[in-house]
Order: C-alpha cells, then structure tokens, then sequence
C-alpha cells in the first residue's frame, strides 16, 4: 500500500470514528460568509458557514454582526424577525436580542413577578469583520461567548495607497477538501486552463520550484515566475525590473499570491469556504497598481474561475460513485500537505499538544506543466 493511500484511508477511518471530524469542516477559524455589499440597508440576511445557518446584519452606526439564524426559544430563523438597527425582534413571541452580543434585552411576556434574568440568556452569536469588502465570520465549534482570544482577520496586502480591486466568486458542488487541493493543483493548468492569453497545451515544460514550511501552510518561495505567460514578460517590460512571485497556502482555506516588479505589483487572496459538506464557494479579491483595467482582468479572471468551476462540476459527477483517488508525487505533493497540515492540527487540538508541520525545511517539487 502507497503511502498517500494510507494517508486517505487514514483520513476516511478518522472520519468514521469521529464525529467531529465527519464534515471534515476546521472550525475556530475566519470565513468570509458574504460580500459586504450585500448589507447596505437595514434588512437582514441569510448566510451558511460549515453548515450553520447564519443571520448577519449592519447596526446604525456601521458595525456588522452575525448570529447564529434560530432563536434560542424555539429555534425559530431569526431572520424573519424585525430588526431596528440595534436589536433584532424575533417573529414568533418577540424576544429581542442585541446583534452585537447576541445578548437577550426583552422578553414581551414576562410579568413584574417574572424571576427569570433575561440578560442571561444569548442568542447563538459570533465574532465579525468587515474588510476587504467581505463579511468575516469566526466559526468557533462553541458559538456562544469564549473567553479565547480571537485571531485576527485574514487581510489582502497591499502595496501602494492608491490601487484597483476587484472581487470574484463561484460556488463548487464539492467537499471543501476537492476546492482546496484544485485551487493549489499545479498540473491542470495546461489542461483546464488553456487560452490563447495564457498558454497553450503545447508550451508544456518541466519546472521546479521550492517550497518552504509557514506557520498553517506552506509557501511556494518567492521566483522569477515561468517566461512562456504573456503577462508576465508585459510586467517586466514595463518596469525594466524582474518579475518575483510569492504564493502561500494557509489553513484553513486561503492562497494568496504577490507579485511584484519594481515598483508594480499585484495581490490576491483566494478562499475555499464550505458552505455545506457537498458544496463550497470560491472567493477571490485581488488589489493591484498595474496599468490594467478593472475589465479587462475581470474578463480573464472570470474565464479561469469558470474553467475551474466547469471542471469540478464534472469531478463532482465522478465523485458521486466514492471512487478511490490518488495523490502522485511531485505534482500532487501540496495536496498531501494540505492534507496532514490538517490531520495534525486537529490532532495537536486533541490532544493539547503543539502542532507538527508536515514540512521539515525546504523542498524543491518537480513536474511539467
Ligand atoms: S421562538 Fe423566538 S421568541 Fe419564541
Ligand atoms: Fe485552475
């Protein structure tokens, strides 16, 4: 038996005896759970993280919020209830709770005799952020109040004041664990992704690249990326000065990738959320100086998303039958990280232990693409 192969047995059976780990869904960690745009007035509305039903809002002086969407009497959406810029009022006997807190600040049908402390009782409730034109929620196992300290969002990096940005997003009708290992997948690229912009099947060619253990994840070390893409010859041309790419993986969900030449340079930071455990979303936020307009990248960026999102629509079909996979070496080798980088942080949570990195310095992975 192949190592990868027992490394997916091993996650399968963890998966069996655990039900925790049956989703496969890393929780205590930042998901963007909507754009931010979408909460502009007053109204409400509904999201889904790692299959908890959410309700987020915006108070009146500009603060987001997110709880989880039942009411904590009777389970009720709190979504159909009515909230006044403070507080929301659930539908069915008007309990409100404060959206910041999740607090409960009334209860309509207590009497002056009534002993009952309504500000005792929360409505399920969790951290919130808003940058990047995202909606970010912490997704503790534990939704109600934590005295554990909170981590900070995950940010873009920028590199001058002024710059473009754009947002993209798709929705995969996959395991989250499928979004991620495609979205780091080096071989597809002539496959998936071939235009007459980018590369053609034919400008196939070996490649190596180092990579280096970080903190969560692992980064593909910052190179000169490969000569045979239009954009990146352009890029150099214009600045006279080398082109130097750095792309990292960070657990739970994120790629983010930099590149800079001179005093150019482009960013992106690409999330796999689950939404469900058959269904993920792809969002992607990229920020540059380039003379590039927002259009026209648009137009690009759309084109690889959908050409992902069309290929794991077919995946999906196959993966229906539970077919057994394989991980080969080297091209698959970021996806067997992925894969113990997270067996290994649940298991440090287990167990209270410190993490072990699947990485124990740098290494360099070969393959053609
Ligand atoms: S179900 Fe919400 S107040 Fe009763
Ligand atoms: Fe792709």
């Amino acid at each position: 038996m192949t190592m990868e192969q027992n490394l997916l047995d091993e996650l399968q059976t963890a998966q069996k005896v655990d039900p925790a780990a049956a989703t496969g869904f890393l929780w205590d960690f930042w998901y963007p759970a909507a754009r931010s745009s979408v909460i502009r007035g007053p109204g409400l509305v509904k999201a889904t993280l790692l299959e908890v039903p959410l309700v987020l809002g915006r108070t009146d002086d500009g603060r987001t919020f997110a709880m989880r969407d039942a009411c904590p009497h009777r389970g009720i959406p709190l979504s159909y209830g009515r909230f006044d810029g403070k507080n929301v009022e659930c539908s069915y006997h008007g309990w409100k709770f404060d959206g910041c807190s999740g607090q409960c600040v009334e209860i309509p049908s207590l009497t002056s005799q009534d002993k009952l402390k309504v500000e005792r009782i929360f409505a399920g409730h969790y951290p919130c952020e808003e940058h990047d034109g995202y909606i970010w929620v912490y997704m503790r196992e534990a939704p109600v109040r934590s005295e554990v300290a909170v981590p900070a969002a995950p940010k873009l990096v920028t590199f001058s004041e002024k710059y473009k940005s754009t947002h993209l997003a798709c929705d995969l009708p996959s395991h989250v664990d499928q979004g991620i290992i495609g979205l780091m997948d080096p071989a597809h690229g002539p496959f998936v992704h071939q235009s007459w912009f980018w590369r053609s099947k034919t400008s196939i060619h070996e490649k190596a690249k180092q990579f280096e253990p970080i903190p969560f994840g692992f980064r593909m070390s910052t190179h000169s990326p490969s000569t045979n893409s239009a954009p990146y010859q352009l890029l150099k041309k214009m600045t006279g000065a080398p082109v130097n790419t750095t792309i990292d993986f960070i657990l739970p969900n994120m790629r983010t990738e930099e590149i800079r030449s001179g005093k150019l340079w482009f960013s992106s930071l690409t999330t796999v959320t689950p939404l469900r455990r058959d269904l993920s979303r792809i969002d992607f936020v990229a920020a540059w100086n380039v003379p590039l307009p927002v259009a026209i990248f648009r137009a690009f960026a759309r084109t690889f998303l959908r050409q992902d999102q069309e290929t794991m629509i077919r995946q999906a079909e196959g993966l229906k039958h539970n077919p057994r996979l394989m991980l080969i070496d080297d091209a698959d080798r970021p996806a067997k990280w992925y894969f113990a980088l997270k067996a290994n942080l649940i298991e440090a949570r287990r167990t209270g232990g410190s993490m072990v990195h699947p990485m124990d310095g740098p290494v360099t992975l070969r393959w053609r693409s």
